[in-house]
């Protein structure tokens, strides 16, 4: 993708934005996750975009347009003042659940901006890895806000959060809590731990089976049938501090049931704890999962929960954890900040296919357009692709839309904010792009877009190399010939 436009009247940004909003209104292409994708029909309130009087599509009032041409594509832009109202939504259960602690998932986007803004706002931080809890220091973050779950935790990573007194360490194995255990020791801390449950429940079909963790035989914490074991195991330990029992279930969940479930069986485990082994945990930790708030289906989500029902949920979820006397912890991703964001793109090509077959473009244009009868629009059909050398690599298939799609024209992918820019990856080696956050009618550059220089800068040439060139079938056949005789 290149980073500029033509802008000429009719075409281009300004041209694709009128059609697509004059036309569909608002009509967008949706990407929740990395190959899930939906398709926006709705352009209702809780959309971050909007378009002035002059059609211009703008998110946090700054005109994509200029952002394109000021940052280059493709761009993520985020809207600071949706993450804020993300947050309260979760806040606004306060007033009824009090023992509630709202962790960040930082894999869900991991920008410094975006922890140093939910931190500013009072949440804590779950982190998976050495590189977020390091992320997360960079930002201001106060460990003691950090709670590390994940489950291929190193020696080097436990000891840099038993080091910095991170609030909570989640166990995910057996073995995992003896080299805890022995790091802890090591550094005479006395570290808090909590243990990630597997509830092993039947999560069939409410989300991508790729993204659920809670069912047994997944890799994730450990089977809810050795719990009592394993805490009996740390009890013992000189090292080791009980504080919660935790799991987590997937991601993307959009019902409520399995989280009760979940809850369910954590505080019967809790009750066992207390009268079989007299450990009484101050915590229970329900993991993140929540659906994020977009306004269209995906293929995962049949209803998305309505922005309202977050604090119905996790009302309904704390009251039984509270009651007890217990704290409940969640550790939203998704929900927090989907939404918030969107991934600006270029159209570089509409590739017409070869007459009557599906084809995979770049963009690319799958039907033609058929002029209707009087009155009745004209339809294009799409499957908008990216340019990345895998056959996965497509945001939509089968878009409709009411005008053509032209070289140079913009197209934004909204609810991008979760799981995009988190999950990119060099291949084809493409820079990493730029991020965008809109405040208080200001955009902030809060990552700059990669360059092939940094990509390379760790990488070296074997410069004694000494390699015997074929440059002819001749050298070649003798090359064969050496090598034969060797
Ligand atoms: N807590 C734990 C322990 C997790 O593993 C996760 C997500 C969360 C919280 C946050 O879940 P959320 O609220 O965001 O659903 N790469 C995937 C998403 C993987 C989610 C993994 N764990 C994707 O492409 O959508």
């Amino acid at each position: 993708m290149s980073d500029s436009t033509d802008n000429k009247e009719g075409s281009g940004f300004m041209g694709s934005i009128r059609r697509l909003s004059r036309r569909l209104s608002g009509t967008v292409l949706s990407a929740d996750s990395r190959d899930v994708k939906a398709y926006l029909v709705r352009n209702d309130k809780r959309n971050i975009y909007s378009y002035d009087g002059e059609d211009q599509l703008k998110v946090g009032g700054i005109v994509l347009k200029e952002l394109a041409e000021e940052y280059g594509t493709p761009l993520y832009v985020y809207d600071a003042n949706r993450l804020v109202d993300n947050y309260r939504l979760y806040l606004g259960s306060l007033k009824n659940v009090k023992n509630f602690m709202l962790c960040y998932a930082v894999k869900a986007n991991p920008n410094l901006a975006l922890l140093n803004l939910f931190y500013k706002l009072g949440a804590g931080f779950d982190v998976v890895s050495g590189g977020e809890i390091a992320r997360c220091l960079a930002a201001g973050v106060d460990p003691a806000k950090i709670i590390f779950s994940g489950c291929g935790k190193t020696v080097e990573e436990l000891t840099v959060a038993v080091k910095a007194d991170v609030q909570c360490i989640n166990v995910e194995s057996w073995e995992e809590l003896d080299r805890i255990e022995a790091v802890a020791s090591r550094h005479n801390k006395m570290q808090n731990i909590s243990i990630r449950v597997n509830p092993e429940l039947n999560l069939d079909g409410l989300s991508h089976p790729n993204i659920l963790t809670g069912s047994g035989g997944h890799k994730f914490g450990v089977p809810i049938g050795e719990a009592v074991a394993i805490y009996s195991r740390a009890k013992a330990s000189a090292s080791l501090k009980i504080k919660g029992i935790s799991c987590h279930l997937g991601s993307n969940i959009d019902k409520l049931e399995p989280f009760i479930e979940a809850r369910d069986r954590l505080l019967a485990l809790a009750d066992e704890l207390r009268q079989e082994l007299s450990i009484c945990v101050e915590h229970i930790n329900l993991g993140g999962g929540f659906a994020a708030q977009i306004s269209g289906a995906s293929a995962h989500v049949s209803e998305t929960p309505a922005a309202d029902t977050i604090p119905q949920w996790v009302e309904r979820l704390a009251k039984p954890i509270t009651e007890r006397g217990l704290k409940m912890v969640l550790e939203p991703g998704r929900s927090l900040v989907a939404d918030g964001g969107v991934l600006l793109t270029k159209v570089e090509y509409v590739k017409a296919p070869p007459y009557g077959q599906q084809h995979p473009i770049v963009p690319g244009q799958l039907k033609g357009g058929h002029e209707a009868s009087a009155g009745l629009t004209t339809e294009f059909k799409y499957n908008v692709a990216g340019p990345i050398c895998e056959t996965t690599d497509v945001f939509h298939r089968d878009l409709v839309l009411g005008q053509k799609l032209e070289s140079g024209d913009y197209v934004i992918i909204v609810d991008a904010g979760a799981y995009g820019s988190s999950m990119t990856s060099n291949y084809n080696t493409r820079n990493k792009p730029a991020e965008v956050m809109i405040h208080d009618g200001h955009p902030t550059l809060i990552r700059e877009r990669e360059t092939y220089e940094e990509q390379f800068k760790r990488e070296k040439l074997v410069l004694d190399l000494k390699l015997k060139s074929l440059n002819t079938v001749e050298e070649a056949e003798s090359q064969e010939d050496l090598n034969n005789a060797a």
